[in-house]
């Protein structure tokens, strides 16, 4: 396993709050699934395109089986109430040798504090350590906030394939 896997770093929101960035790791999955239960409805569709009410066996493996090669996930911890809880994720996923694709979600309570766009840039930290060449991501077109998340990062427009979508792409130079 990558040493990715022991990747963890400390931040602190412009509003004071510490937040730990850090590797999935597999015995997260009751904190993934508590975090899911806090990201409403249009969150989920934003996230998946589709009404999501339900994640199968199979789509929770995908999610929680991360080999930090081809799949790098990284979740935000945020102390609540004297407990850690995971109150956003990020991950890429290898399309092709040297690209990835990215998607995030930030649990409904916590967005909009900046937790979407520090996961982001750990992320491509992380992506250009490993030598990818590009980040994509499709987006809802109306999905102004990842957008902008994105647009900060220097993510520019390119042609999607699915007219609801906005595909994004960084080119990844050396650090
Ligand atoms: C998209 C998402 C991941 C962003 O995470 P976040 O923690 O809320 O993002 P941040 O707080 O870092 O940044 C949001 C930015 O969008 C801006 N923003 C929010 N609503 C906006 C709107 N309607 N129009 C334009 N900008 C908007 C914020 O001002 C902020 O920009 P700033 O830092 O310049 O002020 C999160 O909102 C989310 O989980 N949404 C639902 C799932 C989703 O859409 N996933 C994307 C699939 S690829």
């Amino acid at each position: 396993m990558s040493q990715i896997a022991n990747y963890s770093a400390h931040a602190v929101l412009k509003d004071g709050t510490p937040v730990q960035i850090r590797a999935l790791r597999a015995s997260d999955e009751a904190d993934m699934l508590a975090a899911i239960k806090r990201t409403g409805p249009q969150s989920l569709q934003s996230r998946f395109f589709i009404l999501k009410r339900h994640f199968s066996e199979k789509e929770r493996a995908f999610f929680m089986d991360v080999d930090f090669s081809t799949h790098v996930a990284l979740a935000a911890w945020i102390e609540e109430r004297g407990r850690p809880a995971i109150v956003g994720g990020g991950r890429y996923v290898v399309t092709n040798p040297g690209e990835a694709e990215m998607a995030f979600v930030v649990v409904d309570a916590w967005q909009g504090r900046g937790i979407g766009s520090l996961l982001l840039r750990h992320l491509i930290d992380i992506a250009r350590e490993q030598g990818m060449r590009e980040l994509t991501a499709e987006v809802l077109s109306d999905n102004a906030s990842m957008r902008r998340v994105f647009a900060k990062s220097d993510f520019r427009p390119a042609r999607s394939d699915d007219p609801r979508t906005v595909r994004l792409t960084l080119a990844l130079g050396p650090a």
